[in-house]
């Protein structure tokens, strides 16, 4: 069956659609497969083909406004989510015609406005909360096939903080007999999936490491009134103020055993202008490369701390998202690992376009729904129990 996976995450940067072919095993037909595939049923996932749709600036904008708590209007957040519903079925359209493609199935996160996965006090109750928006009826409707939304719930239903999906995917993905390997993601937030040689699925640690693109494209706006630092240039030319990255290491989030997570709530706006004020004169390019230095630090720190400790095998840290395309970021990655001795590769050597990740894992997770499968790792979410994941929308 061909799924289509839709993406867009918390950099409100555009829409990721991925187009994956997924195959039970006795087919009769037969597929190109980069990489081996486990797990249930041992599918064989191919991607047909990848297409990323960048938000207008205005609807960028609505978005960011959205998710600040403070301004949101209940009329506009319904609004928001039927337009999503209408850009997300056009996105997934282009993909399909340009790639020649009849889809049966499509899976789509949404957007998230909001997601507090532990659970705190509200009306005398203790809730955890998350929240995705973009319309999956407009979506069924639009395209005529079934759509999978709406993943998170089910999940911190059980018990668990609804993120992070993506490690069961990481897991069919990269799991190797002989190679511990990390599965890294850079997009606003990063977050690891790590899997030991060898592993089983309850072995599978997955967690957030902080902030991936999310401060530096905040302060790129504040400081140049650019969205992101493309291809990192703006750090290449700055030097990282050692001062202000010693106190960011402090905070306690560092310090947080997993499984945890990280959003706008923790790496926002707030976050940012903290940031510069620590920064004090200090030149803007200088300030960039310390907010770049911070996202490779924490990945490093993160791993050094819970990762190699749980098993001596990690060998591999394969990044997407993002954060791939800034090479200063990747320099400063591959500086940290060396005394780690793990080696820094890219998905696209797997087969799976660093940018196309996360859409692609919706397609494995909306696959995994629609035969009533569970697709969450109760070790990396924190749940009691398998789910389940998400609510079909049919055509
Ligand atoms: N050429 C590039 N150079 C540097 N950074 C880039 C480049 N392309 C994308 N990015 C960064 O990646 C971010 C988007 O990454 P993405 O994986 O889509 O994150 P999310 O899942 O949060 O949407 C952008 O906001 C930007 O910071
Ligand atoms: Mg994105």
């Amino acid at each position: 069956m061909i799924v289509a996976g839709v993406m867009s995450g918390t950099s409100a940067d555009g829409i990721n659609v991925a187009l994956v072919r997924i195959e039970e095993p006795h087919s009769p037909k037969t597929f190109s497969q980069r990489q081996p595939s486990r797990g249930r049923g041992r599918q064989r996932y191919t991607l047909i083909g990848h297409e990323e749709f960048p938000f207008p600036a205005r609807v960028r904008h609505t978005i960011l406004e959205t998710m600040n708590a403070q301004t949101a209007r209940v009329a506009d957040l319904a609004r928001l989510n039927f337009l999503l519903g209408e850009l997300y079925a056009e996105a997934v359209a282009k993909t399909a015609r340009k790639h020649r493609t009849k889809l049966d199935l499509v899976g789509c996160h949404g957007q998230t406005i909001y997601h507090q996965g532990e659970a705190a006090a509200f009306l005398g109750r203790k809730v955890a909360v998350t929240w995705q928006t973009g319309e999956a009826a407009i979506i069924a409707a639009r395209l005529g096939v079934p759509v999978v939304s709406d993943f998170r719930p089910a999940d911190m239903a059980a018990g668990g903080k609804g993120a992070p999906l993506v490690p069961f995917v990481d897991f069919l993905l990269f799991r190797d007999e002989g190679v511990g390997r990390i599965a890294q993601n850079i997009g606003g937030i990063a977050n690891l999936t790590a899997i030991p040689a060898g592993a089983n699925s309850r072995q599978v640690m997955a967690f957030d490491t902080g902030p991936g693109n999310m401060v530096m494209d905040a302060l790129m706006q504040e400081l140049y009134g650019r969205s992101y630092d493309r291809d990192g240039k703006v750090a290449a030319s700055g030097k990282v103020i050692e001062r202000v990255i010693a106190q960011f290491m402090r905070a306690r989030f560092f310090r947080q055993r997993p499984p945890r997570t990280a959003g706008r709530e923790e790496f926002g706006r707030e976050y940012a202008a903290s940031f510069l004020q620590l920064c004090g004169g200090a030149r803007k390019q200088d300030i960039i490369a310390t907010a770049t230095a911070l996202t490779a630090w924490s990945i490093a720190d993160a791993i050094r701390r819970f990762v190699l400790p749980q098993h001596k095998s990690y060998r591999e840290l394969i990044v997407s998202g993002g954060g791939t395309k800034n090479r200063t970021l990747m320099e400063m990655l591959r500086a940290e690992l060396a005394p780690l001795n793990i080696q820094l590769r890219f998905s696209d050597e797997f087969g799976i376009p660093s940018e196309a990740k996360e859409a692609v894992a919706f397609a494995v997770l909306a696959y995994e729904t629609w035969h009533r499968g569970p697709s969450n790792l109760p070790s990396a979410t924190g749940a009691r129990r398998a789910a389940i994941l998400g609510k079909i929308s049919y055509a």
